[in-house]
């Protein structure tokens, strides 16, 4: 099956990749000092905290001590919604805050700070979204988590990256066609896998599009036994030589589950303090990106996911700041595809905790 391209490609130049956030070094004590007063002002808010992979080691310790959860996007939608806590904390990008509050209009939601944003889902301006929807009437509109309440609107289904490929391939066998948006990447190796009829927005992840196909093959020379475990938001050539493909999720599960001694690891570098802790005698080893003067200047670290910190996170449960606020009419409507991904992954009996399909 041919894939078809976006006519109206997104320019990369327009995304403004902000500085790796710096925050102030804490010892030991500062820090076990601090992560207490938080849990003191959770409990006294009735808040719960749910973070990302990505996000610091510390605030992913603090989220699982308080009763929280650290997880992939598809399983924080989930726990967010499991919650009987009034306020949810998202540390995370946008997109992650913007689903929590559309799936529990009735909850606060907070965010560490809402500048969070990520590359897709700048990449993906709602207005020009719906224009190229409006050019392909027959087609099947599916969208990646990574992105914001109004194109989700504007989607028939949401997916995340440990859900897109049974969905595509349960709607490739009903004859639909599929416009899908925005990540080209992670829709490419979709569509390469279930062989669907999808039309491809020109999006990219500043971070995974940085990891590089000729030094990673120099480094799996370095590490002949090593498995390369991928992000399905990488570029086709670094995806080719993955022994494993998938979300957050399914890559910390193939740390712990593989008997190899070391891995490669194409995505975040969030990830690996959850790794590391599921599998301490496991040796990790960070997939080459283009270092200095790349487009992604963290070099495989998100710098949207750096603005989470335990600082700014205390800030806001002190000053109720950063509530994430979606227009009803918006919300109504996102709520839909986002129902239909959740429906989906519960019929399939698809342990979340557990899984990681693509
Ligand atoms: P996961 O759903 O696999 O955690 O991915 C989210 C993300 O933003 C990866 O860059
Ligand atoms: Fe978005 Fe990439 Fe950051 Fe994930 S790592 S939140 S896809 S910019």
């Amino acid at each position: 099956m041919q894939q078809k391209l976006n006519p109206e490609p997104t320019i990369p130049g327009l995304i403004k990749v902000p500085p790796h956030p710096q925050w102030p070094n804490l010892g030991p004590e500062e820090t076990e000092a601090l992560k207490g007063r938080i849990r003191r002002l959770l409990q006294e808010q009735d808040a719960v905290l749910v973070a990302h992979y990505y996000t610091d080691g510390e605030l992913q310790n603090l989220a699982e001590e308080s009763g929280g959860c650290v997880a992939d996007s598809l399983e924080m939608a989930r726990f967010g919604s499991d919650q009987k806590a009034k306020t949810l904390v998202v540390c995370g990008v946008r997109f992650m805050g913007e689903t929590a509050k559309i799936l529990n209009p009735e909850k606060r939601v907070l965010m560490p700070d809402l500048n969070a944003t990520c590359s897709l889902d700048e990449g993906c301006p709602a207005e020009a979204f719906s224009r190229f929807c409006d050019q392909h009437p027959d087609h099947t509109v599916v969208v990646y988590a990574n992105t914001s309440a109004a194109v989700k609107a504007r989607s028939d289904w949401v997916v995340t990256s440990g859900i897109a490929l049974p969905i595509v391939k349960h709607l490739a066998a009903r004859g639909e066609k599929i416009l899908w948006a925005p990540d080209k990447h992670l829709g490419r190796y979709i569509q390469s896998v279930t062989g669907a009829d999808m039309l491809l927005w020109q999006g990219s992840c500043v971070v995974h599009e940085e990891f590089k196909s000729v030094a990673l093959e120099r480094i799996r020379r370095l590490h002949p036994d090593a498995a390369v475990l991928v992000h399905p938001e990488s570029p086709e050539a670094v995806i080719e030589q993955a022994d494993v493909v998938g979300s957050t999720t399914r890559l910390i599960k193939a740390v712990v589950e593989m008997d190899n001694r070391e891995f490669i690891v194409a995505t975040d570098g969030g990830i690996f303090h959850k790794m590391q802790q599921l599998a301490p005698s496991k040796i990790l080893i960070e997939a080459p990106t283009a270092g200095e003067g790349a487009t992604c200047r963290s070099c495989a670290h998100c710098p949207w996911m750096g603005m989470n910190s335990l600082q700014n996170l205390e800030e806001v449960l002190l000053n109720g700041g950063n509530e994430v606020v979606i227009d009803e009419p918006i919300r109504k409507k996102a709520v839909i595809p986002i129902r239909r991904m959740l429906d989906f992954a519960r019929e399939q009996g698809t342990n979340m905790k557990n899984r990681g399909n693509a």
